[in-house]
């Protein structure tokens, strides 16, 4: 009796797990309440996005195949959505978080994410999506970590640590939007942040008095750490030895840590360096690379980076961590710069004298394109699957459509300022993409974004582009505009073959890179340049690409690629979840939800009878 009460209890329980889990992998779980404080990170008090009172919010931090529950509770006076650049959501655009796939979280609800983070690794970053709310914050890491039985390409780091750079204004995402909104540019950011914090004061007359600084802790290699692997050799066997001998060897010069660098800002690239240390760059947005030591690394909006650090130097002092505004005259932009500490355990004393110094080639630019050129995938690590990651050859797949993808300065559209691409401006999905496929609704996009710049009148629309899912595409990112570009693609990573200044011509495919190119989700577009990247369509959805440039994102620069299986047979493509949200011309079926506090207490009642009735079938059990 008590047996088959408690099999009845665990199968109920499991049929409610099965359902929130897709099979067998673990879960992590998070609850995000999303709302303001106020920070002074700059000096002057201003409304911050936090999450669960943190600013950055909290790091993510999922391994290959977990599935990943993140509930988001909208404390914010505006709709919210969340959204994941580079987190591939396999077959399920449901959760990507942008307008064209999701109706927004309106203020006061709570909203749950569901995704399994499906054969992936790498470093990224989540953030709002929704009215230049990115700008005030609300974003945080997003860790994917190898499964363990899969080797990373180097030796094991000391330590793991984030750092999220970026522009910022002491203006909050209204203000900025009112401004973008009535046709005024951003002007000059007040400052770059490191970890949501301001410039460590480094010279009095450019940085005031009273601001929070980051401090980054590290320990460099010391006697005691020797002292430690010495017992571990007594007590330990041969092959432990081997293995301690192997790891002294490759860091005798002192502890190693992994930096994970996300430029999380609104439209300033940025370099990034710290004094007298190198970067020794090893991945970047999910994929490892061949390992290259820089003394500085350009960081543009929206892009992530791992980089190892080696603590060999002599702490006579602590070091500068910097992060200053590139590709601007940065004599005019100098106060755009973020500083913070790197302090050794054993540091003899402050940081002092000038901040290294940021490379002098920003009007040579040919020199400035010689660092993006040089990231190239390590094809013979393995990435998320134990194989190589140089093993899918995309060099000798043939190409089945080329689209050209020509962006230009913001001008006026029927009275509005707003910004382009293909002499498109989009306007704002009402109802997400696959709902209204699902439901018919008529008129809710256009499937007509054309596949190269045209010769006609600019235009504000819902153009969409019509992609055949399994095709091979080549993408031309053309930038017409006069500032440094960061484009997006959500749900795929794609081949950066090449890049290079002028108009890109069909003979520039003869130095296409089609040996060890860079996989990635966000790549660079230098201004009078153009990028070209190659894209396997194998994800079916609706997925977004955008300008990460916050203010091109918000005036139009954007537009969806609609990946859609012919044949659908129900599972190249997920259903909609459960707790889908209805909105524009289906907000009839959306019900209303409750946030009452008699809700909250017959949610604590059930929930305390759950626990209650676990805790007696297994006390039952076991009697
Ligand atoms: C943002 O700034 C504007 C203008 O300074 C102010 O009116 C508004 O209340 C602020 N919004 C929030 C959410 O703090
Ligand atoms: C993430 O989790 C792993 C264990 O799964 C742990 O080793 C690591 O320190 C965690 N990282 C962060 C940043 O919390
Ligand atoms: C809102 O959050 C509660 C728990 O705080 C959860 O039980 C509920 O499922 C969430 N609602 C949605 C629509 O995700
Ligand atoms: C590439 O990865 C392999 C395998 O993990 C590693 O042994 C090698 O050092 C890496 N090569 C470079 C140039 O980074
Ligand atoms: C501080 O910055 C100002 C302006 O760039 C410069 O003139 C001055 O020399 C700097 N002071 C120090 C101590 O470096
Ligand atoms: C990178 O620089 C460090 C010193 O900071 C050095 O120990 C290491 O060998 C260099 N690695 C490569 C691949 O150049
Ligand atoms: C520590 O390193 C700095 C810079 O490399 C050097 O100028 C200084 O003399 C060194 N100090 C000691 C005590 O070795
Ligand atoms: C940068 O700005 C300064 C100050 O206005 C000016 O003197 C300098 O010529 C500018 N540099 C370039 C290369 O435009
Ligand atoms: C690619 O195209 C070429 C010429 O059009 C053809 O000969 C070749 O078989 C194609 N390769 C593949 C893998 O389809
Ligand atoms: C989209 O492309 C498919 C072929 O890939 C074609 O059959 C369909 O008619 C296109 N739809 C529109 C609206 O152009
Ligand atoms: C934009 O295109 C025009 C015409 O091709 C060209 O003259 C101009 O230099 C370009 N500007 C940029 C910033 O690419």
């Amino acid at each position: 009796m008590a047996l088959l009460r408690f099999s009845v209890f665990v199968l109920i329980h499991i049929a409610l797990v099965s359902t929130l889990c897709f099979a067998g992998d673990p879960t992590v779980s998070y609850n995000f309440k999303v709302s303001y404080v106020t920070a002074s990170p700059l000096g002057v008090p201003q409304q911050v996005i936090a999450i669960n009172g943190e600013f950055p919010g909290p790091v993510i931090n999922a391994t290959t195949n977990n599935n990943v529950i993140i509930n988001v509770r909208n404390e914010l006076d505006e709709n919210l959505l969340m959204t994941w650049p580079g987190i591939q959501l396999r077959r399920n655009s449901w959760q990507d978080g942008v307008l064209g796939t999701n109706c927004p979280i309106p203020a006061k609800w709570n909203w749950t994410y569901q995704f399994q983070v499906k054969d992936q690794i790498g470093s990224y970053f989540y953030s709002p999506s929704l009215n230049l709310q990115r700008a005030s914050g609300g974003f945080g890491a997003f860790i994917v970590n190898n499964r363990a039985v899969i080797a990373i390409p180097f030796a094991q780091p000391d330590g793991d640590i984030v750092i999220m750079i970026g522009d910022w204004y002491t203006q909050n995402h209204t203000a900025l939007r009112t401004a973008l909104d009535s046709g005024k540019d951003l002007g000059m950011p007040d400052g770059v942040l490191i970890n949501g914090k301001g410039p460590y004061r480094y010279n009095t007359t450019l940085v005031p008095d009273g601001i929070k600084h980051e401090t980054i802790n590290v320990d460099p290699d010391t006697d005691a750490d020797r002292c430690l692997c010495a017992i571990t050799y007594i007590y330990g066997k041969w092959f432990e030895l081997f293995e301690i001998l192997m790891a002294l060897a490759q860091r005798s010069a002192g502890k190693t840590y992994r930096l994970r660098v996300h430029n999380v800002g609104t439209s300033t690239s940025l370099n990034f360096r710290i004094q007298n240390h190198n970067l020794l760059l090893v991945e970047t947005e999910g994929h490892y690379t061949v390992q290259q030591n820089y003394t500085s690394f350009e960081i543009h909006v929206g892009q992530s980076y791992s980089f190892l650090v080696t603590m060999d130097q002599n702490a006579t002092s602590d070091y500068y961590i910097v992060a200053s505004a590139r590709f601007v005259n940065e004599s005019i932009w100098q106060r755009v710069t973020g500083v913070a500490i790197l302090h050794y355990s054993n540091s003899k004393g402050p940081a002092t004298g000038p901040l290294p110094e940021a490379p002098s080639d920003i009007y040579n630019q040919w020199a400035a394109m010689t660092q993006p050129r040089s990231i190239r995938l390590n094809t013979s690590a393995s990435g998320a699957r134990p194989n190589p990651q140089g093993s899918f050859h995309y060099g000798s797949i043939n190409v089945t459509d080329t689209y050209v993808l020509r962006s230009l300065p913001p001008s006026t559209i029927d009275g509005k300022l707003r910004a382009t691409l293909n002499g498109i401006s989009f306007v704002n999905i009402d109802t997400p993409i696959r709902l209204a496929d699902q439901h018919k609704v008529k008129g809710a996009y256009k499937l007509d974004f054309p596949n190269k710049p045209l010769d006609r009148p600019l235009r504000m629309d819902r153009s969409v582009l019509n992609s055949t899912y399994k095709g091979f595409i080549e993408v031309i990112l053309q930038n017409n505009d006069t500032k440094m570009q960061s484009f997006h693609m959500d749900g795929y990573s794609f081949f950066v073959v090449a890049m290079d200044f002028g108009i890109w011509s069909e003979s520039n495919r003869n130095n296409y890179n089609k040996w060890d190119a860079i996989s990635r989700c966000t790549v660079e577009v230098y201004p009078g340049g153009w990028t070209a990247i190659l894209i396997s369509l194998d994800n079916a959805g609706v997925w977004n690409m955008r300008m990460e440039n916050l203010d091109r994102w918000h005036l139009g620069q954007e537009t969806y690629m609609r990946v859609v299986n012919p044949e659908e047979n129900g599972e190249t493509e997920m259903a909609p979840p459960d707790n889908v949200l209805y909105c524009g011309a289906l907000q009839d079926l959306q019900k209303p939800q409750h946030h009452s506090a008699a809700m909250s207490i017959l949610r604590r009642i059930s929930t305390t009878f759950l626990t209650f009735s676990l805790a007696l079938s297994v006390g039952i059990f076991i009697l």
